[in-house]
């Protein structure tokens, strides 16, 4: 997935001027833990919210993928656990990224908190929770929707041009994907971002379709 020409273009930017200061991680990238997050690049864009977000569906692994940040779909207590947590936690450094969110104390469903990126392509992790799906009147709707958003405000903070999202929610938390979807492409179209690229990981067919019917229908 190294090889997308946009993926590449995501990897130049994540190296430019726009992160060469305050927003890179501390020197000895991944030694570092999250409680050492430098402060937040601001000023970068100032119109950028009149910018509209530019946005993609991908299937891919979101461990390989060269961009600003990857999201996690991570469980309160971030400690880790299967699917795409599993898989970030293994690919970036198990012990290193552990320690880095033991340092953050948790994270409340809808809420997102950003460690480094340690061994991965990304520079960062940024892990939000998902709602637990029982049912559709429990308020799910409007805490995904806030995973995406607060995911996008960490994002902003840290300086960030490209950010990929898995399908928050949509496998062990077993929210229906179809209106996950709905809700993951409405709430990055209408956050006030400077990101200007988000791709949206599918991990399946399934959701690649549906990612890409939603995309071309316009929402
Ligand atoms: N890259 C991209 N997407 C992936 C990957 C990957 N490597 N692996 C799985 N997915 P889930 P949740 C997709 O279960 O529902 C964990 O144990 C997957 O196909 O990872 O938010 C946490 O610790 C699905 O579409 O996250 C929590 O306890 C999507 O990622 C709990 O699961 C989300 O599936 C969170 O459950």
């Amino acid at each position: 997935m190294d090889g997308h020409p946009c993926l590449r273009a995501g990897r130049a930017r994540a190296l430019g001027p726009a992160l060469s200061g305050a927003a890179r991680p501390p020197a000895g990238r991944g030694a570092a833990g999250a409680n050492h997050l430098p402060a937040p690049a601001t000023g970068r864009r100032e119109v950028a919210s009149l910018h509209r977000v530019h946005l993609e569906a991908v299937r891919a692994d979101i461990t390989t993928l060269a961009v600003d940040a990857v999201v996690n779909a991570a469980n309160s207590a971030l400690a880790g656990g299967g699917g795409v947590d599993g898989a970030i936690h293994r690919a970036a450094g198990a012990e290193d990224l552990a320690r880095a969110c033991r340092a953050l104390g948790g994270c409340a469903v809808g809420d997102a908190k950003a460690t480094p990126g340690f061994r991965l392509p990304a520079r960062w992790i940024i892990h939000t929770v998902g709602p637990v799906w029982r049912g559709g009147g429990h308020g799910e709707d409007e805490l995904l929707a806030s995973c995406y958003r607060r995911s996008l405000e960490v994002a902003d903070e840290l300086g960030c041009e490209s950010v990929a999202f898995p399908a928050i929610s949509t496998g062990a938390y077993g929210f229906p994907p179809e209106r996950a979807a709905r809700i993951a492409v409405a709430a990055v179209r209408s956050a006030p971002t400077r990101v200007g690229r988000v791709l949206l990981v599918a991990f399946d067919l399934e959701t690649e379709r549906l990612y890409r019917r939603l995309l071309s229908d316009g929402g």
